[in-house]
């Protein structure tokens, strides 16, 4: 029996610098793909899976992520006035419950692993989740119902998994692969952002997580990685052995809305799953073309 997974850590400090300009004073979190912004899809897969405490590590600048979440009186009395009972709905409903969200922050953006450090008070010897937002799956069920399905069974750490063409391995954390059944790929190491002749596999780690809190033991030690940053993998890496580690192959797509052209496309894939948006995203696409 497996400790369940009640936390969830989002790192949202970040600068989002492949965004410019539109990261400039926005938060690249607060994108909205159709009508919601990325953290809110985040905070509502993992309220789908049972997650009850939600972590955000922030910086500077991030503060409309705050705002976002907390009622918005005037706007709320307006809506109430006109009769417009399904958007109050929707803007009263998409935050957690009162004490359920916190946020820290991230003084400095040194990286994900650092990000995932600044959390450390809130997990307490706990298995956790770390969700980054702009790594956004459309799936039924969500990404993280299906990890959580999956770590119920191994244990340990899993992360989310898919195969990348080889050239993109310098992008991603990848696994090599001791064992792999498909669904499930056991690891026996992990190497950050490897260039594609060394890549030991293709098999690269999306934004989803669901971690032992060992991985504080190796966090604590500050050290850097590729880029010069504090990495959420070489951490990861050094529980192998210690740890089960499994990557995990969702059901679903994912679309990388941390780059222009992930975020456009997530943008089409959403609006055509829309009843109320699909039938005219797609002539206006048709036409386009
Ligand atoms: P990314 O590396 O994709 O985000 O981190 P970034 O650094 O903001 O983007 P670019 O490369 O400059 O365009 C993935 C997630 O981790 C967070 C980001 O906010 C994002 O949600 N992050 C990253 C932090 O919270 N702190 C960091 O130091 C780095």
């Amino acid at each position: 029996m497996v400790q369940p997974v009640r936390k969830a850590v989002f790192p949202v400090a970040g600068l989002g610098t492949r965004f410019l300009p539109a990261t400039k004073v926005m938060p690249k979190e607060m994108l909205p793909v159709v009508d919601k912004p990325l953290i809110q899809y985040a905070i509502e897969e993992a309220r789908d899976a049972g997650i009850e405490d939600f972590i955000l590590v922030t910086g500077r600048g991030k503060n409309l992520m705050e705002d976002h979440f907390d009622h918005a009186y005037e706007l709320e009395a307006i809506l109430m006035d006109r009769g417009r009972a399904g958007d109050l709905d929707t803007v009263q409903d998409l935050a957690p419950g009162s004490g359920q969200l916190s946020y820290t922050r991230q003084r400095r953006p040194l990286g994900l692993g650092h990000a995932v450090w600044c959390a450390r008070q809130f997990i307490l010897g706990e298995p956790f989740a770390v969700i980054s937002p702009d790594d956004l799956v459309l799936s039924t069920p969500g990404c993280l119902v299906q990890m959580i399905e999956a770590y119920n069974e191994v244990g340990g750490n899993v992360v989310a998994v898919e195969d990348v063409p080889r050239e993109q391995t310098n992008r991603y954390g990848i696994l090599d692969v001791e064992s792999d059944d498909g669904r499930l790929a056991k690891a026996k190491g992990l190497i950050e952002k490897p260039d594609p002749a060394e890549a030991p596999s293709t098999l690269s780690i999306i934004g989803r997580y669901i971690l032992q809190p060992e991985v504080f033991d190796h966090l604590d030690k500050h050290e850097t990685g590729a880029g010069g940053e504090i990495q959420l993998t070489d951490a990861m890496a050094k529980t192998i052995g210690n740890i089960p580690f499994h990557g995990f192959r969702f059901s679903g797509k994912r679309f990388d809305c941390g780059t222009k052209a992930g975020f456009v496309t997530a943008n089409v894939a959403y609006a055509m799953e829309r009843d109320d948006l699909s039938d005219e995203i797609r002539e206006s696409i048709k036409a386009f073309l």
